[in-house]
């Protein structure tokens, strides 16, 4: 078995877990699943960051000791994972006795090979980030970068590790794999800061005099040691470095996920600690961006923290967690509302997914009495069909297992919406009313089969949901058992006979009239942010708020046929394909600009969730958007084709 190894950052636990932490553990997660469903032998780590004079901070505020203090903040991390559906393996704490012995066996082992020194230091120390800046890296007004704080100048005696002395070897492994730090652009941040020849040393010890919350150094009883040496550590301590079996198990499969603001530590520290210690470095340091908040720091003073077991409560663990993994774009920081989390369930889970699998099932129900039904053979539609699920499976395995689900799941979508025009395509609803059973039975287990396919690419991003699209669809899975390499290849898996379960509505849309409060709590927000920077009050008056442009669907379709409507010259009756079971009848005052035949095949945008009504006797359901000028009437269109049913937004 392929062994694969994945860490979290350790989070401090000097406040509660927020959107940022969850973020992190959740695709941590995912990327874990996906090596479990190959088989591979996966190890999966998270855990809290304890020691250090900012916890010691924290703990003082809150009138308790460290050690209390520690116990209750990291209960509610610990608490937090199973409400997120984290599986990791194991949650290390660096105040856990084997921690801490593995520290110093590590520390002692540097130490006696040279490089650790005592000597004399005076830096500027920002307690954010548990480090010293040099001057170069604070900002003009000389404050830390991160926190936007000014550092403390502190100058005293301490002890030293010999980072500078493996800076070219550093560089040099950088250079030689090109994908150690990834994506291209960290590593290349990385690579310059190499190349600038600016490394320093890196101090790594406090004295007791000042601080006691840390490890004690196996060399000098006076000193402790914080936060990166203790901490980097826990990614090899909780193998049990140096002899343990999980050591040698796991470690050549190991690879760490952080965001960009510790880039530095894992990138350059910790590397050059393992070169110290004749430890072979990680496979890859995967680093993603930040999370903001309609485009702002989350920050407790702008009061816009997002608390992950809110959203869970509100949206439910697989739109959330969908929502994260396919809006952030790895590498890049990305903004969260809950307005944008609302559009994405209705659009991608609501629509594409739910509608293919409540049809489809209802119509297996309905023709096959429930029963998967044999394929006969194929036609050229089936076979493009199959194509397009190997490509977008493929595709799907490949992106997500690089960390990059905004993609990987944009190419799984490609195969949902590609099965939703499938079905619209061939038209099961006539097959059935001409009888034609075989070519039926043929369309029904090509969409089925395609179906069960999606829902075990979606078992490490909604686990609970794919487990139930898969009963629907008969199937008892076990994760353990799945071999998805060979998903991409074979077609086929679904055995015929297997009696499916329809029913159920699997994502309900969230209907936004309904849910006032997450806005109400937004605007509150936003209005502290206003205030904040005194930014004037603006005009709202002819303006909507946006939950209200959110209620509207606009969708592209093609209009299928087009026809007079009897005693109304101005209007034509138009059929149009959205990606449903049956073209959209609209009622559409434009028979004075378009000829009916003129009409059939255009790609038409209209607005899909009007209030059907009557006029003249026929029903319209929908309206067709359309730009006047002069004695012309244009059609709104996509700048390409797009396929039948696809969202504007
Ligand atoms: O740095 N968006 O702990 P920490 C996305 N203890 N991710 C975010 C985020 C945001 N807005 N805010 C935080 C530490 N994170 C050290 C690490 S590791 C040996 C020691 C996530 O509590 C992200 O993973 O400050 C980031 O790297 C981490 O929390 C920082 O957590
Ligand atoms: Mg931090």
């Amino acid at each position: 078995m392929r062994p694969f190894f994945l860490s979290t950052p350790i989070y401090y636990v000097n406040a509660k877990p927020h959107l940022g932490h969850a973020y992190t553990t959740i695709l941590a997660d995912c990327v874990a699943r996906f090596h479990r469903l190959r088989g591979d032998n996966v190890f999966f780590l998270t855990g809290v960051d304890e020691h250090g004079d900012k916890i010691v901070q924290a703990a003082e505020k809150a009138g308790q000791t460290p050690k209390e203090y520690c116990d209750a903040i990291s209960t509610l991390f610990q608490d937090l994972l199973p409400t997120l559906g984290v599986s990791n393996d194991h949650f290390v704490r660096t105040t856990d006795e084997q921690h801490k012995a593995i520290v110093q066996k590590a520390l002692q082992k540097v130490y006696d090979k040279g490089d650790i020194y005592f000597g004399e230091y005076g830096g500027h120390y920002c307690f954010g980030c548990e480090r010293f800046y040099t001057e170069k890296e604070l900002t003009e007004d000389g404050l830390c970068p991160d926190h936007l704080v000014k550092p403390e100048y502190i100058a005293e005696k301490n002890y030293f590790f010999r980072m500078s002395k493996y800076q070219n070897g550093l560089l040099e492994h950088i250079r030689n794999n090109p994908d150690f730090i990834r994506p291209e652009r960290y590593r290349n941040e990385v690579i310059s800061l190499l190349e600038s020849g600016a490394l320093d040393d890196l101090c790594i010890s406090r004295p007791k005099s000042r601080l006691t919350w840390g490890v004690e150094l196996p060399f000098d009883e006076n000193f402790v040691t914080y936060v990166w040496f203790d901490a980097l550590m826990n990614y090899i301590s909780v193998l049990e470095w140096p002899e343990g079996q999980a050591f040698s198990d796991y470690w050549p499969g190991a690879q760490h996920l952080v965001a960009k603001d510790i880039l530095k530590p894992h990138a350059v520290f910790w590397p050059t600690m393992l070169m110290a210690m004749d430890v072979p470095l990680y496979n890859h340091l995967n680093v993603h961006g930040y999370w903001l908040v309609r485009d702002t720091k989350m920050s407790k003073s702008i009061g816009n923290v997002i608390e992950p077991a809110d959203m869970v409560e509100r949206y439910g663990l697989a739109g959330f967690r969908y929502f994260l993994m396919r809006e952030m774009t790895f590498g890049q920081d990305s903004s969260f509302s809950e307005e944008a989390l609302i559009m994405r369930f209705n659009a991608d889970l609501a629509n594409d997914l739910g509608n293919l699998f409540n049809r489809s099932l209802a119509m297996t129900k309905k023709y096959f009495d429930g029963v998967v039904p044999q394929a006969g053979p194929l036609q050229d539609v089936d076979n493009e069909l199959i194509a397009l699920c190997r490509q977008s499976i493929e595709n799907c395995q490949r992106l997500c297992l690089r960390f990059q689900f905004a993609k990987g799941l944009e190419a799984l979508w490609e195969l949902v919406r590609g099965l939703n025009k499938y079905i619209d395509v061939t038209a099961p609803w006539a097959l059935a009313k001409a009888q034609d059973m075989e070519r039926l039975g043929t369309v029904m287990y090509t969409l089925l089969e395609g179906m069960r396919k999606v829902a075990v690419h979606l078992w490490p991003i909604m686990p609970e949901k794919s487990l139930t699209m898969l009963s629907l669809l008969g199937i008892t899975f076990d994760p353990i058992k799945a071999d998805i390499e060979s998903e991409i290849e074979s077609f086929g898996g679904l055995a015929v006979g297997t009696a499916i379960q329809p029913g159920g509505n699997l994502f309900p849309r969230i209907d936004v009239k309904k849910d006032e409060e997450p806005a109400a709590k937004q605007k509150k927000a936003e209005k502290k942010t206003k205030k904040a920077a005194s930014t004037p009050q603006v005009d709202t008056e002819g303006v909507v708020e946006f939950e209200d442009f959110a209620k509207l669907d606009f969708r592209v379709g093609t209009v299928v046929s087009a026809e007079p409507v009897k005693k109304a010259d101005k209007l034509l009756l138009v059929r149009i394909d959205i990606g449903e079971s049956e073209p959209r009848q609209v009622v559409a005052g434009i028979a004075e600009y378009w000829k009916p035949e003129a009409l059939v095949g255009k790609q038409v945008t209209m607005v899909a969730n009007l209030k059907p009504r009557k006029l003249r006797g026929e029903i319209s359901h929908g309206m067709i958007l359309a730009v006047k000028k002069e004695d012309d009437l244009m059609l709104l269109q996509p700048t390409g084709e797009v396929p039948n049913g696809s969202r504007v937004s």
